[in-house]
C-alpha cells in the first residue's frame, strides 16, 4: 500500500509516468506499473531503478492507494473487474478514459473515483488536465491528485456532462491543430516555393508567439483578429475567407466526435450489460 500504481502504459500512461516521475513529484520507490506487454516497460527500470514493473494488475491493485487506469476505453471495465478484489475501499481510482463514465465505474468500484483527461503537451508541462470527482473522494485525496497533475499541467475542473466538448479543446485540440495547420503549410507551400520544413519551422514558431501573446497579455481572440487584420489589409481577405468556411466544418467536426464518442459509451454500457 501506499504506492502510486498504474495499469496500462501506452502513449498517456507513458507521458503521465514519466512526467511525475521527472518532476519529482513521484518516486520511483513508491511507483508500480503494469503493462499488458513486458516488453514494453522493461525500459523504466534502466533509469528508475527502485520502480515495481509487472505484467500482474491485481499486484498494482493490491499495492497502490492512488490508482491510473489508462487502458483503452473498451479495456477499462474488464480491467476493473479482474482487480476489483484487490481494491481497498481507500483505493482512489483514476480514469482518464473519455468515454468511461463514473456512473459505469461505480458499478464495479463503489469508492473514491476521479476521471482526469490529460493532454499529449503534458510532455512538455503544458496544457490542461480536466478533472471531476465522485462525491466520495476526499478533500485530500483530490489535492493529492492536483499535486500530481498540477506538475506537469494545469489543472481544470469541469462538471462530468461536459467532459466530450473540453476533451476536443485539450486532449484532441494537438492532433487537431496539427490538421488544421498542416493544411495551411500544404496551402502555402502550392503558392511558393518555400521548403516544407521551413514552412513547418514559420508556422509552429508563430502558433507558440500567438498562444504566449495571448497567454501573457491576457489577449482574447476577437481582439487579436481585430489587432492583425485591419480594415482593408491583406490579412482582413484571409480571415473573410476562414469565416465562411470554418464554422460549418468545425460544427461537423463537433458532429463526428460527439458521435463518436456516443457510439463508445453504447459499447461500455453493452459491457456492462452482458456481464449483469
Ligand atoms: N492519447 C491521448 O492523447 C489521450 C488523451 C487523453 C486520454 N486518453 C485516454 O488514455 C487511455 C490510454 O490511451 P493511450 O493513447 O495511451 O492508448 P495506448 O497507447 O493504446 O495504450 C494502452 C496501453 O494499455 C495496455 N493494456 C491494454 N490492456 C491491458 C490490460 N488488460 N492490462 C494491462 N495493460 C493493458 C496496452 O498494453 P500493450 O503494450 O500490450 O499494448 C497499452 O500499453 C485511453 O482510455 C484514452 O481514451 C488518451
Amino acid at each position: 500500500m501506499n504506492k502510486t500504481g498504474f495499469i496500462g502504459y501506452g502513449s498517456m500512461g507513458g507521458m503521465l509516468i514519466n512526467g511525475f516521475l521527472m518532476s519529482g513529484v513521484l518516486g520511483s520507490e513508491e511507483t508500480v506499473v503494469s503493462n499488458r506487454t513486458m516488453a514494453k516497460i522493461e525500459n523504466l527500470a534502466q533509469e528508475w531503478k527502485e520502480i515495481t514493473l509487472t505484467t500482474d494488475n491485481r499486484k498494482v491493485a493490491r499495492e497502490s492507494d492512488l490508482l491510473f487506469i489508462c487502458v483503452r476505453p473498451l479495456d477499462v471495465l474488464p480491467v476493473l473487474r479482474e482487480i476489483k478484489g484487490d481494491l481497498a475501499n481507500s483505493t482512489h481510482l483514476v480514469s482518464i478514459a473519455g468515454c468511461v463514465t463514473i456512473n459505469d465505474i461505480e458499478s464495479i468500484f463503489p469508492g473514491q473515483v476521479s476521471k482526469v483527461i490529460p493532454s499529449i503537451t503534458s510532455e512538455v508541462r503544458e496544457g490542461i488536465a480536466l478533472v471531476c470527482h465522485n462525491r466520495k473522494v476526499t478533500r485530500d485525496r483530490i489535492e493529492y491528485l492536483e499535486k500530481f497533475l498540477g506538475a506537469i499541467s494545469r489543472v481544470v475542473h469541469v462538471k462530468e456532462n461536459d467532459f466530450e466538448v473540453a476533451a476536443d479543446f485539450t486532449s484532441c485540440a494537438p492532433g487537431m491543430i496539427a490538421a488544421i495547420f498542416d493544411c495551411f503549410v500544404k496551402a502555402g507551400l502550392r503558392h511558393s516555393e518555400i521548403e516544407s520544413d521551413t514552412a513547418q519551422r514559420l508556422i509552429v514558431s508563430t502558433l507558440f508567439g500567438t498562444a504566449k501573446l495571448m497567454t501573457e497579455k491576457g489577449i482574447g481572440f476577437s481582439e487579436l483578429i481585430g489587432r492583425v487584420a485591419t480594415k482593408g489589409g491583406i490579412t482582413e481577405e484571409g480571415v473573410k475567407v476562414l469565416n465562411n468556411h470554418l464554422p460549418s466544418c468545425f460544427d461537423e467536426v463537433f458532429l463526428k466526435t460527439l458521435s463518436k464518442h456516443d457510439l463508445v459509451k453504447e459499447m461500455i454500457k453493452n459491457q456492462r450489460i452482458m456481464v449483469s
